[in-house]
């Protein structure tokens, strides 16, 4: 083989992977984003963190038939509520958000995964078609007992 040609294989030998992973990642994304429905929370809203207990209530609130909103407050290190019963076939518009460090909010299955900021509303809505328990999970660190921190959502 030439001296010139061994040199091109290695050329591409880099170009071509460093061309394909890039690709690879966008094709990720849009696939996460779109198709599976993966998103950053929105900007939904701030709150005094200092004063959640005044001014977020938190529950389960029937805004119509099979339209539930949840007022979710994360601290630690338990979820409040810590039980939430919703008839299947609803959907549930959760308002959440922290009242001391960071949490996460995650009900697998349920396409239901933000993080808790302290000072800042998470809202995202989801669908309860199959009935059962389902787990409410925290899944950012917060701290010795972050382990324990869980709740559960029945859907009847
Ligand atoms: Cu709250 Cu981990």
């Amino acid at each position: 083989m030439r001296r010139g040609t061994t040199i091109y294989l290695y050329e591409l030998a880099w170009i071509l992977p460093s061309i394909a992973i890039p690709v690879g990642m966008l094709v990720a994304l849009v696939v996460t984003a779109f198709g599976a429905g993966v998103h950053v929370p929105s900007d939904a809203g701030r709150i005094d963190s200092t004063r959640v207990a005044e001014t977020f209530p938190t529950g389960v609130y029937e805004l119509a038939p099979g339209q539930y909103e949840v007022r979710l407050l994360g601290q630690i290190w338990t979820f409040a509520p810590n039980e939430i019963r919703v008839p299947r076939g609803s959907t549930v518009h959760f308002w959440a958000t922290s009242k001391d460090v960071v949490h996460g909010l995650f009900i697998p299955h349920a396409n239901v995964n933000v993080m808790l900021l302290p000072g800042q509303l998470a809202h995202v809505t989801a669908r309860f078609d199959t009935p059962g328990v389902y787990p409410i999970i925290c899944h950012e660190y917060c701290g010795i007992a972050h382990h324990v921190m869980a709740g559960k959502m029945v859907v009847e």
